[in-house]
């Protein structure tokens, strides 16, 4: 069975303090051992001491971006090395670094590759434009996000990485996709390219998320359905009751 994962993508929110306050609530609230796994990922200049307020706790850390070399004449980057050692996962082509900052499919390929190569866990991120989603553009869209972002994958790195399926139109909205919309394209769309790349085998182990306006409210619904695996969550991720609420909704299910 493939593990279910509650990951908060903090975006561009909460100081060094701040953080470190809502980490320490988080764990105090969501308490051991768990059928969950916990992802926490703050903004780059928060993650050394959210770590450290994390160590032995199992949640673990991610960050939101990094850059695809190893180091050299990138400022403002950071690498994939940098990061080992402080976080364990990365969030890689969000909607918002590929319409905000110009990320290509290639270079989140690359992305992929780099935080492979480095020991890091690549939550990988698709999803349409409103646009494509009522020209009917869906499924050949993500399809192709999800190829091309897993070019020179392997099986065996495959089972290392974790997609999420999150529609532009579902991102801060409150206007999440449904349960049945979001299933749909997690399991016949994201799951399904993973098959054509890299077989049955792969497609069935590969951790699919869904993101989009979750919250604690639409979770179990969410949860319930065969092809999602778990949630990227943004915006309520950044209250410690509802976060928790989200782990503990999900873990009742497992
Ligand atoms: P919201 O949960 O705020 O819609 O954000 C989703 C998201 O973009 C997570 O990466």
């Amino acid at each position: 069975m493939r593990r279910p994962m509650m990951a908060g993508n903090w975006k561009m929110n909460k100081t060094v303090e701040e953080a470190v306050a809502l980490a320490r609530a988080i764990r105090e609230l969501v308490g051991g051992v768990h059928p969950v796994d916990r992802v926490l990922c703050p903004p780059f200049i928060d993650i050394p001491q959210v770590s450290a307020e994390l160590a032995g706790s199992q949640i673990a850390v991610g960050a939101q971006n990094m850059h695809w070399a190893a180091n050299g004449a990138y400022t403002g980057e950071i690498s994939a090395a940098m990061l080992r050692g402080v976080a364990d996962y990365v969030i890689l082509g969000h909607s918002e670094r590929r319409q905000y900052f110009a990320e290509t499919d290639e270079g989140v390929n690359r992305k992929v590759l780099a935080a492979l190569e480095a020991g890091l866990t690549p939550i990988l991120c698709v999803g349409e434009t409103l646009e494509q989603n009522e020209r009917g553009e869906t499924h050949s869209f993500v399809g192709g996000q999800v190829k091309a972002a897993l070019a020179g994958v392997t099986a065996d790195q495959m089972a290392r990485i974790v997609v999420a399926y999150e529609p532009i139109w579902a991102i801060g909205t409150g206007k999440a996709a449904t349960a049945a919309q979001a299933n749909a394209i997690c399991g016949g769309v994201v799951r399904n390219a993973v098959g054509e790349l890299l077989g049955a085998e792969a497609a069935a182990a590969a951790r699919v998320l869904y993101g989009g306006s979750t919250n604690e409210k639409n979770i179990g619904e969410i949860m319930a359905q065969p092809d999602i695996d778990g949630a990227l969550i943004g915006g309520a991720a950044l209250k410690a009751e509802s976060y928790v609420a989200m782990v503990r909704t999900t873990a009742a299910l497992y």
